[in-house]
Order: structure tokens, then C-alpha cells, then sequence
């Protein structure tokens, strides 16, 4: 964990516990690590990372999946999708996956987070590596054509306003660590891409 982190009030100060991000991690036999998985509504985000931890937690690693609509039930309810609203929800969960990523812990999370702006800032707030982007690659057709919640219907009538994709911008990522043709791949696929690529990565032991 970093010392030098910065509060807006200069009489609040850090204070360095002895139980530290390193010993937290090492007690759990295992590396911090954060996957950002991004993409648009019903691309597949949190079916993948759900079934990406349930193999992690097989292995016998500790994971917390953060997922955009749970998390808009409690910590972020008060918060629409207006652009603005939209980057203060993942400013919340990007401190809270550095918090949770500080107790030791691989955090995957599942948001749309539509901005390269924010997810820069949520990679920004976490030591080099530790941030790893997952760009959940499914065409705007496909998501559209799936449409699990039919929230794209309601987006099309009107309905709901500044959809993603409809009425609201996606910016896709350009340089993702992990990018994944998941209109393409079925879950057990894309799930043993993903351990492939985090063992290469040193995340988890191959
Ligand atoms: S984000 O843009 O702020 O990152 P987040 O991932 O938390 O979005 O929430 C997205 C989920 O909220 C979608 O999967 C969808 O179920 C629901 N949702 C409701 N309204 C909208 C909207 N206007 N745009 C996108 N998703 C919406």
C-alpha cells in the first residue's frame, strides 16, 4: 500500500498498519490483483466473472466479484446513468476493489463503465500489474439481439433514457490486457482463456 496517498484535509493523515497489503496477500498464499471486466449491457461481463471465480475459488484462491447490478442495490443506489453519476459510481468501486485488493484479495469486477477516462483512473489508483482490463468484446448487434433483461427494447421505445450503446457512449477499450471474443466463445471457454491468460501473467500459479 502506498504512503503517500493524498487527503484533501492536511490534518487527516495515513496511517501505516503492520499488517500489511503483502502479508494479507501472503497469508492467502496468493498475489493481489484486480480484473476489470468491461463491456457493454449483456455482453457477458457478470456471467463471466462469475463463473471465472467460481473455477478461482475451485483452485482455492479468494476472489470477491464486485457486479454493477448488486452494487447499484446498496452502495451506489443513489446514483443514476448520467455520465457524471456514471464516473462517480466507478470512482466508488474503484476505491473499494484498491481496498479490497489492499486486504489481499483477486477482485474481479463487473461494469459497463463506459469511459476510458475512468477506468485509467481506477488503474491509476493501483500499483503497475495489478490492474488488469478485460474487455468483454461482443458487438452491439449481438447484445442487442440477446438481450437478457430487455432492457434494449425499453431503451429503443424510449423508455429508458441513455442506454448504453442506444442513447449513451461505449468508448471500447484499445489496449486491454485481455480481450475477449465472447459473442464468439461459450462461458467454459472463455473461462479457461482467462486462467491461461492469468497464469501466463504470474496472477495465479499455473
Ligand atoms: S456503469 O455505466 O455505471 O458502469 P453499471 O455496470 O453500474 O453501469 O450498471 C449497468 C447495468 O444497469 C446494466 O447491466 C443494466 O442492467 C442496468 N441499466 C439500467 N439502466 C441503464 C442504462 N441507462 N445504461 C446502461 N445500463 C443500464
Amino acid at each position: 500500500m502506498s504512503a503517500t496517498v493524498e487527503s484533501q484535509d492536511p490534518n487527516i493523515v495515513w496511517h501505516q498498519h503492520a499488517v500489511d497489503k503483502a502479508f494479507r496477500a501472503n497469508l492467502k498464499k496468493q498475489k493481489s490483483a484486480v480484473l476489470w471486466f468491461t463491456g457493454l449491457s449483456g455482453a457477458g461481463k457478470s456471467t463471466v466473472a462469475g463463473a471465472l471465480e467460481s473455477k478461482l475459488a475451485q483452485l482455492g484462491y479468494h476472489t470477491y466479484l464486485l457486479d454493477g447490478d448488486n452494487v447499484r442495490h446498496g452502495l451506489c443506489k443513489d446514483l443514476t446513468f448520467s455520465d457524471s453519476d456514471r464516473k462517480e459510481n466507478i470512482r466508488r468501486i474503484g476505491e473499494l476493489a484498491k481496498l479490497m485488493a489492499d486486504a489481499g484479495l483477486i477482485v474481479l469486477s463487473a461494469f459497463i463503465s463506459p469511459h476510458r477516462s475512468e477506468r485509467q483512473m481506477v488503474r491509476d489508483l493501483l500499483p503497475e500489474g495489478e490492474f488488469i482490463e478485460v474487455y468483454v468484446n461482443v458487438p452491439l448487434e449481438v447484445c442487442e439481439q440477446r438481450d437478457p433483461k430487455g432492457l434494449y427494447k425499453k431503451a429503443r421505445a424510449g423508455e429508458i433514457k441513455n442506454f448504453t450503446g442506444i442513447d449513451s457512449l461505449y468508448e471500447a477499450p484499445q489496449a486491454a490486457e485481455i480481450d475477449l471474443p465472447a459473442g464468439e466463445l461459450d462461458v467454459p471457454q472463455l473461462v479457461d482463456l482467462m486462467i491461461t491468460s492469468l497464469e501466463q501473467r504470474g496472477v495465479i500459479q499455473a
